[in-house]
């Protein structure tokens, strides 16, 4: 049978450098032999977004640009640059990014960064669904009128260099502290939509309610809502995020899943005497006493099925009917979780990961701008 076009040789050496005795060596030169007999994923196991049809699994450039909470240095950007050769070339088409990504003067750099690497990139880009950009926009106070929501698209598409986003997302909602200018910012994104400067419109940190609110605006003005992003994990799988989960299901509502890996305290490689630089380990600190047994759970299942942590992690995702969205900032967190892909977790190690899981003492803290 002939291989996806985009899921190339690549595809089967990840597998193979990543089931090589688990190990998270980078090897010397691409792994000769592979041991999974096939893609990454068939086109068949291409995921619907409204119009778009996107990988089982994207990946999240908060990182690009971000120095206080992910040590972003513009020496990583040709790294950077490889990352989303590797996962583009292994038919990864979906990449998560934000206006407001980046710190300081670096505001905006996750997109131009993007803008460049997909101008740059060798291999051939010929439909707008080989790369599918999606970005959110802020609901920052001063975005007071669809106008200047539509205008922050603009902004965005410039920085991408692009003339069409793949999804365009509201990154918060404003129901919590200014109701009033809600309204203009679901106003801007129909707008942007019937302009057709985005493919499909999309929200985050929406909870169910505040979802079939804005859901039954928008299909009034005639506009799908495509997916819903939220931080959804093994550490954040409340009522909350089933609830939503269930209300995006019935409304044919994609759920894009972020933060799979906990922002890293599910790759196993951190605890309590070795925790990350920068703010993250506040957190970090305060969580990771309480997720041993979950960690020890992910690890022995991880053993078992020859994967890694990360990958049991971010499996447990997809068999969820979410797609995740781990964040990279290097060749080797997008080869290992290129392994995430092409095998599923079986019902059992499912519910033994999520018993354990809602045993755990402390769970992820929810977005500040999460709505009910
Ligand atoms: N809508 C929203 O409000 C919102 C909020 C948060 C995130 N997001 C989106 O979701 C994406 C993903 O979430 P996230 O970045 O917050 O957290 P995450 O995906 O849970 O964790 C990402 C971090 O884990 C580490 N990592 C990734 N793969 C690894 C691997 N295979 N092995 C070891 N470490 C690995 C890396 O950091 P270290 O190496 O430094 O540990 C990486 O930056 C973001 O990039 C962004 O696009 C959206």
């Amino acid at each position: 049978m002939a291989l996806p076009p985009a899921v190339g040789a690549a595809a089967f050496a990840v597998q193979a450098h990543v089931h090589a005795g688990g190990s998270l060596r980078r090897p010397a030169s691409p792994p000769a032999a592979a041991l999974r007999l096939g893609p990454l994923f068939w086109p068949w196991e291409k995921v619907k977004v409204g119009p778009l049809s996107v990988s089982p699994m994207g990946f999240g450039t908060w990182a690009w640009g971000n120095q206080l909470l992910w040590g972003y240095q513009e020496s990583m950007d040709s790294e950077l640059q490889e990352c989303f050769n590797l996962a583009l070339r292994n038919g990864i088409n979906l990449f998560d990014t934000a206006d407001s990504y980046g710190t300081g003067k670096l505001n905006g750099q996750s997109e131009r960064l993007l803008g460049k690497f997909i101008r740059e990139y060798e291999g051939p880009i010929k439909s707008p669904d080989d790369v599918v950009i999606a970005t959110k926009f802020a609901a920052y106070p001063w975005r007071l009128t669809s106008g200047q929501f539509v205008s922050a698209c603009k902004s965005s598409l410039e920085r991408l260099q692009l003339d069409r986003l793949g999804i365009g997302q509201l990154h918060w909602s404003t129901a919590n502290y200014a109701p009033l200018q809600e309204r203009a910012l679901w106003d801007g994104l129909v707008e942007m939509y019937d302009k057709g400067l985005v493919r499909a419109v999309g929200v985050s940190n929406y909870g169910p309610k505040q979802l079939l609110k804005i859901h039954s605006y928008l299909a009034s003005k005639g506009v799908p809502l495509s997916s819903a992003q939220v931080q959804f994990s093994l550490l954040s799988m409340g009522d909350e995020q089933m609830e939503l989960k269930a209300v995006c299901d019935s409304l044919g509502i994609r759920l894009i899943a972020y933060s799979p890996l906990g922002l890293g305290m599910l790759t196993g490689k951190y605890d309590s005497s070795n925790l990350p630089n920068g703010p993250r380990s506040v957190l970090f600190r305060q969580i990771l006493p309480g997720l041993e047994s979950l960690l020890t759970c992910l690890r022995s299942i991880a053993e078992k099925k020859g994967k890694t942590m990360s990958q049991v992690a971010i499996n447990w995702c997809i068999c969820k009917g979410a797609i995740p969205i781990p964040g990279v900032k290097t060749v080797r967190h997008v080869e290992e979780n290129l392994g995430a892909l092409g095998w599923r977790l079986s019902p059992a190690e499912i519910s033994e990961l999520e018993s354990t899981a809602m045993a755990a003492p402390k769970k992820m803290i929810q977005n500040v701008f999460q709505t009910a």
